[in-house]
Order: C-alpha cells, then structure tokens, then sequence
C-alpha cells in the first residue's frame, strides 16, 4: 500500500468556487448602502424565475426557511400528514413538525434513492395533505409520477430542490414541476451564499411565503414612502436573503451551468475508474436525466468489498488525507425522530449503512481526481 506522501495536503470533501465577480459585487452592495432583501434579491429572484420557467421566486436566508414558508404558505399545519423520505437532511421533516405536521416516511428506490413513488401512493390516506420529495443527490425524482400522484390524490407537492440546482428529467427541470420547490445556498452546495435559499412555484402560494417571510407586513421597506407606513395582515416571520448575500447570489447562478459541468466531469472520470471494484456501487443516472452532482455518492456492500463503508472513510482521511462525507443518517433514526417510522424502510436504512460521498466540486484539480481515485484504487489492492 501507498500512501500519500506526508507532505499531502488535506483534500476537503467540498470547496465552494469563489472569484473576483463576486467579491466585487459585494463591493458594489457595500457601497451602494443597500443591504437588506432589496435590488440584489430581486435582481437574483428573477434571474432563478426565468430561468425555470416558474411563475416566482423568493430569495430567503436559506432552504430550511424556504421549506418552513412553503408548508405555512400552503396552508399545512396540525393534523396533517406529509409522506416525505427518511434518506434526507432533517430540515423538511423539522418544518413539518414546526407547523404541526407529522412527516410519514416512506422508503426510498434502489437505483436512485430517491422516494419511490408506489411507497409514497401505498402511504396515502385520508389525512395525507402532501408530499415533499427530494432529489438525492441532484438526480431528480420521477417528476411526472409525483406530479400524477398529486393531483389524483389533491395533495401538494413540494420540492425540496437542494441538490439539484441544474438537472432535469424526461425534459423537466427539477424545481419546475411541484407547487412549490425550494433550493439551498448553503456553504457545500453548488453554488452559495454562504447562508441562503430559494422558493420558487406558483404566484400565489410565492406571494404569500412572501408575506409571511418579512414578518407578515403588507408592503416590503422599500416600497414604502414613510417607515411606518405598513400593516401587518398575519403573523410572520423574517426570513429575507440580504443583498449581501444575493450579490454573492447572482454571480454564482451565472457560473451554475459551468460547475454543474465539471461536476459531472469528475463524475465520469470517477465511475470509469471505480465501476467494476468488487462491492462498490458507482451512481447510477437513469435515461433521460441529466444530474446536478451535488454528491458523487458510491454505496459499499460489506459482503463483496474488501472493506466496510466506515473502514474506507477512515482509510481514506488517516492514510490519504481525503475527506469524505456521509449522506444522510435516515431522519427516523434521529433521536428526536425515534419511533417515527410505521412502516418498514429497509432500502434507506442499507443505502445509509453503505452510502460515501467522494470529494466532487468544481475546485478540484484533475491530479485531485486522480488521487481519489488512487487511493481507493489502493484500497481495493488494485496497483495503478
Ligand atoms: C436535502 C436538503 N434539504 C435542505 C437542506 C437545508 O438547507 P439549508 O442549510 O440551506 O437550510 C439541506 C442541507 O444540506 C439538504 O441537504
């Protein structure tokens, strides 16, 4: 086996891709005296609205907000219950228990892990008022299917968009298709504002989040002639994108097609490589997809591998000083979410036992490609 040379810098599993354009825009906010949701915001809002061909969007300080809005804009609250899966970061099951609502997971498919449609219909009953999907990884869900689900049951359809800034399926772009999709501008995802997110889908469910994410006041501050010319017409919340924050914004969405691009390059020079090692499981893209790759998710089964998940995330960072990271602990496993699951859901509890996220963003070099691929390479005992 051969390590890495000590002198080997660490690779991080992510890197966000930041350049003169955007430290520059900030600039302009700064100096322009402007830095709550104002020109900025708007300027990022339509950018994303035209963009995906949706009828509005909203920029606020993040995804978890965006999807707190969209279930307070579409009226679920109390009583209801909202099938969603459990291979997925808490944030929509946490707004569903903010509002009232009890998130019912349903399992995932095992060629995308994505929520599998028939569990999802199998879920359904009388106190079903919606469905949140997510689009693992940035390979998006059977769109037409969700969307067919929803209106022969009269559910809402949400998307939870985080991972799939720029991909689409059968032609529909992810985002596009739910009453309401959300995106996240955190730190790790495609593109950031360090903090933020993205609401996007029909006007009048949008224009209400809109309402209710500036506190419930009727006109936004810059509109207003007079500072305490307002009313506040329901309780809200405050949960605007500052104009710091979308001057980052708009200079990332510009650059979104080029990194989802190099993204994907890495993708394939690490499923080229790495397809055919004995019990590691490449992604798989199904036809018709084109994917966003937040994550390069590989899925290791313990009886066929020369080692476990958990032996190759510690290898690779103690020996390789390759960062890795591990999508998701199954939300119904989370203390707070104990004893949530009523059904069984054996496909995301072993994709979670088996699941490693290979370092995948647009700041990687192709000898940091190269080394991944390398070390697991070593792993396997395979000499390059
Ligand atoms: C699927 C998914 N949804 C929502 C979020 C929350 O995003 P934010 O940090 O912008 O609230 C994340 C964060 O990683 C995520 O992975």
């Amino acid at each position: 086996m051969t390590p890495q040379t000590p002198e080997a810098e660490q690779l991080p599993w992510n890197r966000p891709s930041l350049g003169e354009e955007e430290i520059t825009e900030v600039i302009d906010t700064l100096r322009s005296g402007w830095l709550t949701h104002g020109p900025k915001a708007t300027r990022f809002e339509s950018a994303v609205r035209d963009e995906l061909g949706v009828q509005d969007a909203f920029a606020v300080s993040s995804c978890t907000a965006a999807l707190h809005l969209a279930l307070l804009a579409a009226g679920i609250g109390a009583g209801d219950d909202v099938i969603t899966p459990s291979l997925t970061f808490c944030a929509a099951p946490n707004a569903l228990r903010q509002v009232g609502a009890r998130p019912v997971f349903a399992d995932v498919e095992p060629a995308t892990y994505n929520l599998c449609p028939e569990q999802a219909e199998a879920a359904i009953t009388s106190a079903t008022k919606a469905i949140v999907v997510m689009h693992y990884a940035g390979h998006p869900c059977d769109l037409v299917a969700f969307r067919d689900l929803a209106d022969r049951y009269g559910l809402v359809l949400i998307e939870d968009a985080a991972h799939a800034l720029l991909a689409r399926r059968d032609g529909l772009r992810a985002g596009s298709v739910g009453d309401l999709a959300t995106f996240s501008f955190y730190a790790n995802k495609v593109i950031t504002t360090g903090e933020g997110g993205m609401l996007i889908g029909r006007r009048s469910l949008v224009d209400r989040a809109r309402l209710l994410g500036r506190h419930g006041i009727d006109a936004p501050v810059w509109q207003r002639r007079r500072s305490a010319d307002y009313e506040v017409t329901v309780p809200g919340l405050k949960y605007v994108m500052s104009d710091l924050a979308a001057a980052v914004g708009v200079r990332q969405w510009s650059k979104l097609a080029a990194f989802t691009a190099r993204r994907a390059q890495i993708a394939a020079a690490y499923t080229s490589a790495l397809a055919g090692l004995p019990g590691l499981a490449t992604p798989q893209v199904l036809p018709g997809v084109e994917h966003g790759w937040f994550l390069y998710a590989v899925f290791i089964d313990p009886e066929q591998a020369p080692l476990t998940r958990d032996q190759m995330a510690d290898r690779l960072h103690t020996e390789y000083k390759i960062a890795t990271s591990q999508h998701f602990r199954p939300v119904h496993t989370l203390q707070v979410y104990a004893g949530s699951a009523d059904r069984p859901l054996p496909v995301t509890e072993t994709a979670a036992a088996r699941q490693l996220s290979l370092p995948c963003y647009p700041a990687m070099t192709d000898q940091q490609v190269e080394r991944v691929i390398t070390a697991v390479h070593e792993l396997w005992g395979k000499r390059s």
